[in-house]
């Protein structure tokens, strides 16, 4: 499958996608890395690896036209599914609907809990022992869709929301490739690793 990656930012799981693919672990080739800001540090990332890359700037722009250009990237690239990847745009009903069971998301919680932004300092707030991260489907709720794959990890005496993040983040990297991989019709397997419990949904 003709996959399409949306980033905003540092693109850590864009990379470990990317890498996965070269291992052969997930059935997709990349037709198009797309950013809604020019100084996502993922974008160099990309190209280093020889893959399409393109910017849709968000900033100054209608929601519609916005949506408008990046469903013509996509369109033009070839893309058949779609991987949000800390693409940080709220997309509209329209856009969602357009890519329904073709679009994922991966969020640094476990859903439903801690929706939304400011994720790690929802979860020390509420004192919990346990965090990680959801793939899922997107839907128009927000951080709301069908649930592909989880991990969790232990929340540290100590943590700060970096510290969490981090840790959240490793699991990030394991999970996402391999979800990605199970709804592309590949095996995702994982292999155990110590500290993070990984689930998949059937
Ligand atoms: C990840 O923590 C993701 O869950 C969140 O944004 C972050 C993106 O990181 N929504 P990166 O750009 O993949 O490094």
């Amino acid at each position: 499958k003709k996959i399409a990656i949306l980033i905003s930012g540092r693109g850590s799981n864009m990379a470990v996608i990317l890498d996965a693919i070269k291992r052969g672990e997930v059935p997709a080739e990349v037709a198009l890395v797309l950013s809604n800001r020019a100084d996502a540090a993922g974008l160099q990332t990309a190209s280093d690896a020889g893959i399409p890359v393109a910017v849709v700037p968000s900033k100054g722009k209608s929601r519609e036209d916005f949506e408008a250009s990046v469903q013509e990237e996509l369109i033009h690239a070839g893309a058949e599914f779609v991987c949000l990847a800390g693409f940080m745009r709220v997309l509209s009903q329209g856009f969602v609907e357009a890519w329904s069971g073709r679009m994922l998301n991966i969020h640094p919680s476990l859903l439903p809990l801690f929706r939304g932004l400011h994720v790690h300092e929802q979860a020390l707030e509420a004192r919990v022992a346990v965090s990680g991260c959801t793939v899922h489907y997107v839907t128009p709720e927000l951080d709301g869709g069908p649930i592909v794959g989880q991990a969790v990890v232990p929340v540290e005496p100590g943590d700060t929301p970096d510290t969490l993040a981090e840790r959240v983040q490793k699991a990030e990297h394991i999970l996402y490739p391999a979800a990605l991989a199970r709804c592309l019709g590949g095996a995702g397997n994982v292999l155990p690793q110590p500290g993070i419990l990984i689930a998949f949904r059937e």
